[in-house]
């Protein structure tokens, strides 16, 4: 079995092997012919993969999803009022960043527990929003896009990192789109993905913030996009070893079916773990409502009266405990829950993750937790 249940980088595609990368383009420049049409290569088969609108624009740029985001709002905000939505600890590091670092004054700020979801009808269609599609450390999802108005007037700003290719995204409700490709196609941690629909591009154009932009973020000139950006021209060097791992990637979703399969792939990772908890009972997962779970990072809090009564610290042992047993033996890599989230597990079920490999893992679980709570 496969023991890679990171939540990132996340496991590489099923039979990859460093031999998917013999036809990077390396020690060859990124902005030779051959250089510009792998980059391109990964920008269209993106486009195809996902149904992304013909109108959106979609670039690769520097700083992983980070970068990504950042981009979007260093370049874009201040235009209009800001509600930030914060539901774990990634949410949190962009309200950070538009409260502490931006400062910008007409912010409101909509935060919810662990396990929890703000009040999604709170957010105003007059403002810009910026939310994750999936809190990675957490295992809140949206459920939908249903509360974002086709009639705004404000940008909804989506870091989508633990969702694209695992999760429908309703793209006419979104306007800058982000995700790194070491996710949900079990690619190398290097490069963002940033996804702008007109309206982003639009407002790009017509309004330049009154702070400096590092030349990394720099969108524009003169006003206008810079177009090459979205057509493979990258701001600056990429690693053309991370770029042909990320065709592999692409190409192998393609070979499996494309969005709807690596959609049902995560969903069945969720239901192997759904089922089990309907069994095990010592476990629930930290997402409250059932269509809030997540399908990629699947956290579980432990519920057995006797673990469940020890203080947090030791309940955190104890899951450590678990963890490392299960790296030990060579099961599950990279499980404890993230370092600033409530103590529990966190199983990494993106589309690269076989279900086989998913039940295994949770009978291990069952194995592990009853042994060591004895
Ligand atoms: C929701 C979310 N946002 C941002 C990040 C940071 O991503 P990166 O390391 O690609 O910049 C992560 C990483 O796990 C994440 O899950």
């Amino acid at each position: 079995m496969n023991p890679h249940f990171s939540s990132g980088p996340c496991a590489k595609r099923p039979g990859w092997q460093p031999a998917a990368l013999a036809d990077a383009l390396v020690g060859r420049s990124h902005r030779s012919k051959p250089g510009k049409a792998k980059l391109n290569e990964v920008i269209e088969l993106t486009r195809s993969i996902l149904g992304i609108p013909d109108g959106y624009r979609i670039g690769i740029v520097p700083g992983s999803d980070t970068g990504s985001v950042e981009m979007a709002l260093w370049s874009m905000l201040g235009a209009r009022g800001v509600d930030v939505l914060a539901w774990e600890s990634f949410g949190k590091e962009w309200v950070t960043d538009i409260t502490k670092q931006l400062k910008l004054p007409d912010t409101r700020v909509f935060e919810a527990p662990y396990g929890e979801l703000p009040d999604l009808t709170k957010v105003s269609p007059d403002h810009d929003v910026i939310f994750t599609w999936n809190g990675t450390t957490s295992g809140v999802r949206v459920p939908n896009g249903d509360w974002i108005s086709d009639q705004r007037e404000g940008l909804t700003i989506c870091d989508a990192t633990s969702a694209a290719f695992a999760m429908q995204l309703p793209w006419n409700k979104l306007d800058v789109i982000t995700w790194s490709w070491q996710k949900v196609l079990g690619g190398e941690g290097a490069h963002g993905m940033l996804v702008l629909s007109p309206r982003a591009v639009a407002r790009l154009e017509s309004y330049t913030p009154d702070r400096p932009l590092p030349k990394i973020f720099r969108m524009t000139k003169g006003g206008k996009l810079i177009e090459g950006i979205f057509e493979g021209e990258t701001i600056n060097t990429p690693s053309m070893l991370a770029v042909e791992d990320a065709i592999d990637g692409l190409r192998w979703a393609q070979s499996v079916g494309g969005l709807p399969e690596l959609i049902r792939r995560s969903e069945s990772n969720l239901a192997a773990v759904v089922d089990r908890q309907g069994k095990s009972k010592w476990f629930d997962f930290l997402a409250q409502r059932p269509e809030t779970r997540s399908c990629t990072s699947i956290c579980l809090r432990i519920v057995a009266p006797k673990i469940a009564a020890l203080d947090l610290e030791q309940q955190a042992k104890f899951v450590k405990d678990i963890a490392s047993y299960l790296e030990k033996e060579g099961v599950a890599y990279d499980i404890a829950s993230y370092r600033d989230a409530p103590p529990g597990l966190r199983i990494w079920g993106g589309a690269t993750v076989e279900t086989k490999d998913m039940e295994a893992i949770l009978d291990w679980l069952d194995y592990a937790f009853n042994t060591k709570s004895a």
